[in-house]
């Protein structure tokens, strides 16, 4: 009998222990692609599950629309669906061993690239009291199939275009690629398309109403909020909004410019908005609750080329040339993940390394405000010139403790796939998300 009773009084306390409403919430983002990759940059849910322990929440990426029939659908159905791999099933099968968290799907995140303006059918979804509605129910009964417990909208308004950094010189922008080209004017009709996004929003709510399913919002980097985001008619259809503040500065859009790539506040003389502070402050003024508001934390870096005339001292902003040559695990050109991160920086393994295998210079960052960089200045060839931003275990443990100072709702690890899951860097799995929610 005491037995029993000591067993049930476990049991509760390990429900409670799991129970994701209370405390601050970690938004563990999982790439579910990451699982197709070949060889060891390859992450399956076994190997993201480590992880969950440390997660509110489990966000599974990216799902994306139809522009026929503007339903909801897998961008890899012999992957995610039971009538294939059945990963969407893996992924949510975990709520049995992880009573408390929760486990989301993703829908957009700049991840469904199916056509060539990726924004385009988002819009054109969003026109239609049909289009919204077909959208709404083909969620409902995606989720309820595979026993998901909300939906993460990464929606893929349009990006805005790259501003230079101030006070650099016109000279640089030689030969400046025009990757953005096309409209002066973001939208011509970003009106509407305001007032019809919180309409879905509301729907949403009110269809995932009775199984209680919960709705994310996630800020996509350079979707301009004063243009798309109603802060005050969204706030309370919302259970979190989460700021993916990160991708602030990349060799895709900045190919000329490097820079830090994830700043909690702005470095001198930047380009305004493109930091967490400002992003914070901008939904905080317009009134959303500072418990509802999520900052995102990449796990990855991002990469430059330097180039002859980047000088030698390092100091952002920097020239540079493109990015730099994709990592052995990844592939993708200027981006690593941080087990990638981990192996270019000085230690015991890369010691004695020649040209590419030579250690970076690493720079941390004492201010707790901008983020950590390492470079290494071209060769006498000319090669092997590389400048990395990029987020580290310490960093992410400043972010967290960032939201903790200023009691926001929470944290995002923006993805598993990209920590260090193996424990590659120090023999400790996952340590980006660890040093985070140490702090939070
Ligand atoms: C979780 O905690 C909240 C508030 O503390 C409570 O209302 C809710 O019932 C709890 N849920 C579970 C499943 O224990
Ligand atoms: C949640 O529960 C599992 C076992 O059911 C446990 O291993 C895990 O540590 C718990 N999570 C937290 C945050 O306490
Ligand atoms: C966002 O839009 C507002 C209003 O049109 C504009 O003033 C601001 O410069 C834009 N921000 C960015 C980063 O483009």
């Amino acid at each position: 009998m005491l037995l029993k009773l000591a067993g049930l009084l476990l049991l509760a306390a390990v429900v409670y222990a799991n129970n994701s409403t209370d405390g601050p919430k970690v938004l563990c983002y999982y790439d579910g692609a990451a699982s197709l990759r070949e060889g060891l940059g390859k992450v399956t849910v076994a190997d993201v599950e480590v992880a969950l322990p440390f997660c509110t929440h489990l966000v599974y990426g990216f799902a994306g629309i139809n522009p026929e029939t503007h339903k909801i659908r897998s961008l890899n159905e012999a992957l995610d669906l039971d009538s294939g791999k059945g990963q969407y099933r893996q992924v949510t099968s975990l709520k049995k061993r992880y009573p408390g968290l929760k486990v989301l799907l993703s829908v957009g995140g700049y991840q469904d690239l199916t056509e060539e303006k990726p924004f385009e059918k988002y819009l054109t979804l969003l026109e239609s009291g049909q289009g919204r509605t077909a959208f709404v129910n083909s969620v409902y009964s995606l989720l309820k199939t595979y026993e998901f417990d909300g939906l993460d909208i990464a929606w893929q308004f349009p990006q805005s275009k790259p501003k230079r950094i101030r006070g650099w010189t016109g000279k640089l922008w030689h030969g400046f690629k025009k990757l953005f080209t096309g409209d002066s004017i973001l939208d011509p009709k970003a009106d509407e398309h305001r007032e019809e996004f919180i309409a879905l929003v509301r729907d949403l709510k009110t269809a995932f109403m009775h199984e209680k399913f919960q709705i994310g919002l996630t800020m996509l980097p350079h979707v301009n909020e004063t243009v798309f985001m109603d802060v005050l008619l969204l706030k309370d259809s919302v259970d979190y909004v989460h700021l993916a503040s990160f991708n602030q500065q990349t060799p895709e859009r900045n190919p000329k410019e490097g820079d830090f790539t994830a700043p909690i506040y702005e470095p001198t003389d930047r380009v305004v908005g493109n930091n967490i502070e400002a992003e914070v402050k901008y939904w905080l003024t317009g009134g959303a609750p500072s418990s509802k508001l999520v900052v995102g934390i990449p796990t990855f870096g991002r990469g430059w080329k330097l180039a002859d005339d980047s000088g030698i001292t390092g100091v952002p902003p920097i020239r540079t040339d493109g990015p730099s040559p994709p990592g052995p695990y990844t592939g993708i050109p200027g981006r690593y993940s941080w087990a990638e991160v981990c192996a270019k920086l000085p230690n015991p393994g890369n010691a004695n390394g020649k040209g590419a295998e030579y250690p970076l210079r690493k720079i941390g960052d004492p201010t707790k405000r901008f983020g950590s960089y390492a470079f290494r200045i071209p060769d006498e060839n000319g090669e092997h010139g590389i400048w990395l931003s990029y987020e580290d275990p310490d960093t992410a443990g400043n972010k967290a403790a960032y939201v903790k100072a200023k009691g926001l709702g929470g944290i995002s690890l923006f993805d598993l796939s990209n920590d260090d899951f193996r424990g590659s860097c120090t023999g400790d799995k996952f340590p980006i998300l660890r040093a985070a929610k140490y702090r939070l």
